[in-house]
């Protein structure tokens, strides 16, 4: 079985990045032969800072070898470093019909947002086609805002398909449902687009303050609260904390007589220790960056091999060699 998934270099990963699709991803990189990316030419199509692209990918090499990613276990590499995926991309954008990438929503999402519309925003679902047909994946897990970006990509391989003749792997998108979508310090779906997230390393006085300071009810500590499950603290602790501490929190909530200062300590408490491996982890990384670069080299090698194959085998069917 074949695992694969990527992530844009647009900015510090945050929880969502983490319980959305890092966590899940790591998992799976024990039943299968995992393939994970840095999505930089994704990253082209809304970050213009030659330098800030090239530290963010370092970064979330940083972030992801921290947090778990085995290299030994998994091929990591950056997307770039496999400039077939482009040509592959090429080979999809003929037969996508244009009502498929019109119908996107995080397009649609993104401009509404402020991002101007590029070309390259438009048809970015063909390249991301492109990055999951190339490897032959069978899973792809993703948050559950990437599962229509999916279902393009099954669209665009059945089409090819049935064009040129049986070519793809159709792929499966993989979605859990614990951390499908992680709410934000407003309570809105966390993302770097909505300056609400709680990033997985950041310094300690920053994190703690910005913990601190999500904005809650009026309501005072002895009221009880019926619905403690919806308080944004509760929901967060419930993937941070030990499941038992979790509860007591919300039970306490429910109860009256815990107030929102406890709990939002609590809540950093859980936070920081729940990332303290993963933290000095990081630190042992940052100061070895040339077998960071070594770890992004020798994954690039073994995916570009896989993904020549499958180009070819494309290039085949569609008569272009
Ligand atoms: P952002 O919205 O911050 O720009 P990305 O679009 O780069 O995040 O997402 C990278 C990965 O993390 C995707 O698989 C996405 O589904 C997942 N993800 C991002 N935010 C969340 C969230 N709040 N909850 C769950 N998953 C998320
Ligand atoms: N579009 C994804 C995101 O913004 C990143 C990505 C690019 C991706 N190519 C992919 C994810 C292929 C899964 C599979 O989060």
């Amino acid at each position: 079985m074949r695992i694969l998934s990527g992530i844009q270099p647009s900015g510090a990963l945050h929880l969502g990045n983490y319980f959305g699709m890092m966590r899940p991803a790591i998992e799976l990189q024990e039943k299968g032969e995992a393939l994970y990316f840095i999505a930089d030419y994704h990253s082209m199509t809304s970050l213009f800072d030659a330098e800030q692209r090239r530290r963010n990918t370092f970064d979330v090499a940083l972030d992801f070898l921290a947090c778990g990613l085995d290299p030994k276990k998994s091929i990591f590499f950056k997307q770039s470093d496999v400039p077939e995926v482009t040509e592959l991309s090429w080979l999809l954008t003929t037969v996508t019909p244009m009502s498929l990438l019109e119908k996107c929503t995080s397009y649609k999402d993104k401009v509404a947002k402020g991002i101007s519309p590029n070309h390259g925003l438009f048809a970015y679902p063909v390249l991301m086609a492109a990055d999951i047909l190339i490897y032959d994946s069978n899973i792809v897990p993703v948050g559950r805002d990437q599962k229509q970006h999916v279902e393009v990509t099954r669209d665009i391989a059945v089409k090819f398909n049935e064009t040129y003749g049986q070519t793809f792997v159709i792929p499966e998108p993989q979605i859990r449902e614990e951390g499908a979508v992680v709410p934000g310090t407003d309570g809105q779906k966390m993302s770097k687009s909505y300056g609400n997230t709680i990033e997985i390393f950041a310094e300690e006085k920053a994190i703690r303050k910005k913990l601190m300071g999500i904005v809650m009810d009026s309501r005072t500590p002895q009221e009880p609260k019926p619905d403690a499950d919806k308080n944004l603290a509760v929901q967060l602790l419930k993937l941070i904390a030990p499941a038992d501490v979790a509860r007591d929190y919300e039970e306490r909530l429910r109860a009256g007589g815990l107030g929102y200062g406890d709990l939002k300590k609590g809540l950093f408490e859980n936070y920081w220790s729940y990332f303290a491996e993963a933290r000095t982890k990081r630190a042992e990384l940052a100061a070895n960056p040339d077998y960071v670069r070594q770890v992004l080299r020798e994954g690039a090698e073994k995916a570009r091999a896989l993904a020549t194959k499958v180009l070819q085998r494309a290039k085949v069917a569609s008569g272009l060699s």
